[in-house]
């Protein structure tokens, strides 16, 4: 679990901005749920041979009512909760998208931790394949808003893992594929063929890949309706000209789905190399005691999608306040307050120092604390009722200063500011 410290959350805070404002450009609402649920819903919903259900969700007995409850280790099963619960598709489909923590007990390593954010969307009551495209849409969409466009452009697999009928012709036929080949499989996966050997596919060991490559393939199974949904939706993405790879092995690691699922990869970042993995659930609704309905979605790892923009991002530094405010004293600091009032009001940021420290060291500061300017308020200011405003430009030689009248300093700011804000651009 990390703490997020002032210099990352600021990346982290411009991310969740621009993220969340895709999501509103489709149409999509916003939904918050609670963080603990009781753990039956993720028994239901994710299915009990999952390794989430089995052996990553903290759950804990509540001593007071003697029910269970687990941190949530992901949330489209408590979207659909609340859905059912507050009748939200009485009237119409809803589209729907939420942020916030997760939680899994997984080996911690790099890209995986135990606490994790996600960024997702959930669309309820839409059984169509243009829902899916949309899905794809808005995650080119999140993709481009960050600046991962061209060759950093995350790479979309797809795969369609049929209804639940064709699936279960698919297990057996899996099962006893790998029935074959127990002398290769480890303890674990010897697990998941008597339990569930879909999971076999999961399975992140090395030693199994040939074995999988040889594994039956899920298309033999597809009956026509299942074919030609994967296939309409398939050529939607050719039409808007969206890459992507269809891989017959990609089946998620949720029992929820059905149909179509798919997964956004980046190079060069091991073996959690997925940012983003969704597809349709139409079973989990009525699993949860709502009326049979199309619903499909995705969710976005948050920690693994900062990680990707800072390596590829050529952008300056956030800036984390427009105007730090430098002053020699008692006086000049009281009158330095007032007029960062007037500053603040025209949506300027600023910060004040409100120490006694040296002009130096308060200069320092503001470089420290990346302002776009620096105003300072000296005897000499004091004196002649002006600041002096120095632009604190990241390349050498761009610094200049200026000295403002106190009336005059709103808008000399504003329009600098303006200036900086369509340069920076
Ligand atoms: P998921 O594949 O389990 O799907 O998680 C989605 C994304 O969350 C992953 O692709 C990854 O980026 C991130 N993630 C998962 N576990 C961790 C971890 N331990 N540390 C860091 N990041 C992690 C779901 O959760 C589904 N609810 C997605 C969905 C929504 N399907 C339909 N609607």
């Amino acid at each position: 679990m990390n703490d997020l410290l002032p210099d990352k959350s600021r990346v982290w805070r411009n991310l969740e901005k621009k993220i969340a404002t895709v999501f509103t450009n489709y149409g999509f609402d916003e939904i918050r749920t609670p963080i603990l649920e009781r753990t039956e819903l993720f028994l239901r919903g994710l299915g009990e041979v999952t390794d989430i259900v089995e052996k990553e969700m903290y759950s804990f007995e509540d001593r007071l009512n003697g029910k269970t409850y687990s941190l949530r280790p992901e949330n489209t099963a408590a979207v659909v909760r609340a859905s059912v619960q507050h009748s939200l598709t009485y009237n119409e489909p809803k589209k729907l998208w939420y942020y916030g923590p997760m939680f899994r007990h997984e080996r911690p390593q790099a890209g995986r931790y135990r606490q994790f954010f996600q960024f997702g969307v959930e669309m309820l009551g839409y059984d169509s394949f243009e829902s899916e495209l949309e899905l794809i849409l808005m995650c080119n969409a999140v993709w481009r808003s960050i600046g991962l466009d061209g060759n950093l452009r995350p790479r979309l697999k797809l795969n369609s893992i049929g209804t639940s009928e064709e699936r279960s012709s698919y297990v057996k036929a899996l099962g006893e594929f790998f029935q074959k080949h127990v002398g290769v499989l480890d303890n674990e996966n010897l697990k998941r063929l008597t339990r569930n050997p879909l999971r076999i596919l999961d399975s992140k060991n090395d030693n199994l890949v040939k074995l999988k490559d040889e594994a039956p393939k899920i298309t033999t199974f597809l009956g026509n309706a299942s074919k030609t949904h994967f296939e309409n939706l398939l050529s939607l993405l050719d039409g808007h000209q969206i890459n992507y790879e269809v891989d017959l092995k990609l089946v998620r690691g949720l029992d929820y789905y059905n149909s179509t699922v798919f997964e956004w990869k980046v190079s060069g970042f091991g073996a959690q190399d997925t940012i983003c993995g969704g597809g349709r659930y139409d079973a989990l609704v009525p699993i949860l005691g709502g009326a049979p309905t199309g619903a499909c979605g995705f969710a976005i790892g948050m920690e693994r999608l900062v990680e990707i923009f800072e390596a590829n991002s050529h952008e300056r530094k956030e800036t984390f306040v427009d105007l730090y405010f430098a002053h020699t004293g008692r006086d000049a600091k009281v009158i330095a307050i007032k007029l960062a009032e007037q500053v603040r009001k025209v949506g300027i940021s600023v910060k004040v120092d409100l120490t006694d420290a040296s002009l130096k060291t308060q200069v320092k500061r503001a470089f420290r604390n990346s302002a776009e300017f620096l105003a300072i308020f000296g005897e000499e200011e004091l004196k002649t009722g002006s600041v002096s405003v120095r632009w604190l430009s990241r390349e050498e030689g761009e610094a200049h200063q200026r000295k403002v009248p106190y009336g005059e300093m709103v808008e000399f700011l504003r329009k600098i500011k303006n200036k900086s804000g369509n340069k920076s651009q």
